[in-house]
Parts: C-alpha cells; sequence; structure tokens
C-alpha cells in the first residue's frame, strides 16, 4: 500500500533546531508591488506555525510565473515576504537567491521557529529542469524536506522531486495532504448525485479530466467558451465565438459517452452574445440556435444560471473549474457569479479550484462557503484526470 509521509511522519523531536526546506505554492497575483490574493498564502499557514512551534528553521522556497532561468524583477518574490510577514505576524528573512553564498547566508542565520524565503526559484534554469546540481545545492541548504506546494505538484521541478531524492527526511504539509486527500476522494465515492461544472476558455488541458471524470459522474455541466465547442459539436453555428476546431470531434465523443451512460449534460440552451467583449456595442442574449453572424458568446443566459441552480440544489457532491463567462468584465460576470453564489447555497460537499474560479467566488463573496477550495488549478485536473503528480508520488512509501 502506498502512504503519503505526511507532517505525523516527523517526530516533533527531530525538528527542534533543523533547517527545514518547505516548498511553497506562492504562484500569486501582485499588483503595484503588493499581493493582490493572499489565498495561497494563507493556505500555507497552518504547516508554517506547525513547523515553527516545533522550533525548525524553515526555508521557504517558491516560485513566481514563467520567467526564462533567469533573474527578472518583474517577478520577485520579494512584494510576498512582506504580506507573508504581516500574516505570520513575524518577520520573514529575505534571501536574494535560492542557492549559494546569499541564501546559505539567510539559512545559516535562521534562530529556531525562525522563517525566510528565499528568491524565484524559476530565476535558475536548473529548476524547471530538475538539474542534478542546481536541486543538490537546494538540499544542501536544509536537513528536511516538506513539501506544501499542492499547486505545483504536477511538475516534476528540482525543488519538487530533486530535493525530496536527497532528503531522506521528508513529507507533505498540512495543505498539500488535506488536498490529496480531498480531491483524491472525488475519485472514489463520492456522495450522489456527483456534479461536475467544467468552465473556462479551452477543452484542452481539460479533455483528459472530462473523460476520467464522466464516468464518475451523475451530471455534467458545461459552460464557458469551452462549452462552444461542445454546442458547434451539436451542430450550431457560434458565429465569431470562440470555438477550438480541432476539438468538435472529441466534443462530440464525450457527448456521445455520457449519453452511453446516461449521464445528464448541460449545457447552455441560450447565451449571452456581444460584438467586442473589450468595447461591447451590443450585448443580447440569444437562443443558441440563433447566434448573430458576427457576435459572440461570452455568458451563460439567465434560464441557464436557474437550471443550474436546481440541480446544485439536489446534489450530494459538486467540483466546479472554471468560469462560466468572461466574469472578469462585469457586464459578462452574471452567469459566473450566480454559480457561485448557488454553489455556496448547495447542501452538497462542494469544492472549487483553479486560479480564475477561485477569483470568481472571492468576487460573489462567498469564499469561505465551500467545502474545499483548492489551490491547485491544472494540478487538480490532472489529479481528476487520474495522473500520477511527482510531486506526490516523491513523498510516497511503499507500507
Ligand atoms: C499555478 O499557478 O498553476 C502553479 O503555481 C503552477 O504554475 P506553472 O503552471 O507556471 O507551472
Amino acid at each position: 500500500m502506498k502512504h503519503l509521509l505526511t507532517l505525523d511522519d516527523l517526530p516533533a523531536a527531530e525538528l527542534v533546531g533543523r533547517r527545514v526546506f518547505v516548498r511553497v505554492d506562492f504562484n500569486v497575483p501582485i499588483a503595484a508591488g503588493k499581493v493582490a490574493d493572499a489565498t495561497r498564502l494563507e493556505k500555507a499557514l497552518p504547516t508554517l506555525h506547525e513547523l515553527q512551534s516545533k522550533s525548525a528553521r524553515v526555508i521557504l522556497a517558491a516560485h513566481r510565473g514563467r520567467p526564462k532561468g533567469e533573474p527578472d524583477p518583474a517577478l520577485s518574490l520579494r512584494p510576498v515576504a512582506e504580506t507573508l510577514s504581516a500574516l505570520l505576524a513575524a518577520p520573514v528573512a529575505w534571501a536574494d537567491d535560492c542557492i549559494g553564498p546569499a541564501a546559505q547566508q539567510v539559512c545559516d542565520n535562521l534562530a529556531d521557529g525562525e522563517v525566510c524565503l528565499l528568491e524565484n526559484l524559476r530565476f535558475h534554469a536548473g529548476e524547471k529542469a530538475n538539474d542534478g546540481d542546481f536541486g543538490a545545492a537546494l538540499a544542501a541548504l536544509a536537513e528536511i524536506f516538506v513539501n506544501d506546494a499542492f499547486g505545483t505538484a504536477h511538475r516534476a521541478h528540482a525543488s519538487i522531486v530533486g530535493v525530496a531524492e536527497r532528503l531522506p527526511q521528508r513529507a507533505a504539509g498540512r495543505l498539500l495532504a488535506r488536498e490529496v486527500e480531498v480531491l483524491g476522494a472525488l475519485l472514489g465515492e463520492p456522495r450522489r448525485p456527483f456534479v461536475a461544472v467544467i468552465g473556462g476558455a479551452k477543452i484542452a488541458g481539460k479533455a483528459d479530466t472530462l473523460i476520467h471524470l464522466l464516468p464518475r459522474l451523475d451530471t455534467l455541466v458545461l459552460g464557458g467558451a469551452m462549452a462552444n465547442t461542445f454546442l458547434a459539436a451539436q451542430g450550431h453555428d457560434m458565429a465569431a465565438s470562440l470555438v477550438e476546431e480541432d476539438r468538435v470531434g472529441m466534443a462530440r465523443n464525450i457527448l456521445a459517452q455520457a449519453e452511453a451512460r446516461d449521464t445528464v449534460v448541460l449545457l447552455p440552451r441560450e447565451l449571452v452574445v456581444t460584438d467586442d467583449p473589450e468595447e461591447p456595442g451590443r450585448i443580447e442574449t440569444v437562443a443558441v440556435e440563433k447566434v448573430p453572424p458576427g457576435m459572440m458568446a461570452v455568458d451563460v443566459g439567465a434560464a441557464f444560471s436557474q437550471r443550474l441552480a436546481a440541480v446544485l440544489r439536489d446534489a450530494g457532491t459538486v467540483f466546479w473549474n472554471g468560469p462560466l463567462g468572461v466574469f472578469e468584465r462585469e457586464p459578462f460576470a452574471a452567469g459566473t457569479v450566480a454559480a457561485a453564489r448557488a454553489l455556496a447555497d448547495s447542501p452538497a460537499y462542494t469544492i472549487v479550484g483553479g486560479g480564475e474560479t477561485v477569483a470568481a467566488v472571492r468576487l460573489a463573496g462567498v469564499a469561505n462557503r465551500f467545502g474545499h477550495v483548492s489551490t491547485g488549478g491544472g494540478a487538480a485536473l490532472e489529479l481528476l484526470a487520474g495522473k500520477t503528480l511527482p510531486g506526490v508520488a516523491a513523498l510516497e512509501v511503499n507500507r
């Protein structure tokens, strides 16, 4: 049996005064030099508090954005150190680099229970390449490895798998362990009816998840630009709407599989359409059969929101990933906001995941009314696609 090593596997006495390399996912939006959404920082706090209370010396390592393997000041993690310090109500020491003398000195100066944050791991090409020397340089900073970066667990990078290979005393943090438990349970026997609400711009990146989840679902709800491709697969002319032409066949297949299994598929029957999402001249609500030439779908209609609310009222478990429209623009946010509220009101066990979806539930003011808000977008989808996450596999032992 595979066992995921957790903080419970690290005896408290062995943490006292030890340097613990903690991989976190602090890939957060930053606007005007300040953290714009601290959800991922807040979710890491239980692990950090626990390690501090056990007198460990905490070395935090993270990435931000996708720099090209070299320093990019616009993607520095420095603003994160300030917000984290406020959340922890304690200073967070800062290291200008994640390896070498700058990192070594800051780590050497840590007292028991203190925390430091290293500069963006992806400023070194060795991080993404899982380079051996880079992994060894990171591992040399500490004696124990804790991975709490669920959002990055699908990446086989040096700080995720390379450090785990080099530090035998290793464990999942509380956040990572909880995410794996909650999302993994969806592939077991979730309370029925089991409903997935999948939106967002593209089928690409979600197809494997749809296919793996489908046999387990009672209802599949499709919205967002992704639904356009399914509507095109049903033969509708989507005019200027985003349609992934190369996925229409796949969409047709998924619909056929759902029908063969009696899985209900909820697709919009009317859409909010516009001539230009950036500077709308015309906004109309039309039936899916009647999208006017030159117009594009940007939201689901109110009738869809009502049908969705009815499905959610009777659901046992709901997983939601991806907005149902261009919710960042106020005139096209109604469908996504209504979905967030209906999900919050549902008696079901509700799980939301993905950066945009979490932003949407915050916009709707209901972020604290879900069973679980996942910090993983891609990682959650890969887990639900039945794939092994390298970050999780690196912390598993046979028992
Ligand atoms: C995320 O924000 O989804 C994670 O931090 C992973 O980032 P990545 O897609 O750039 O690897």
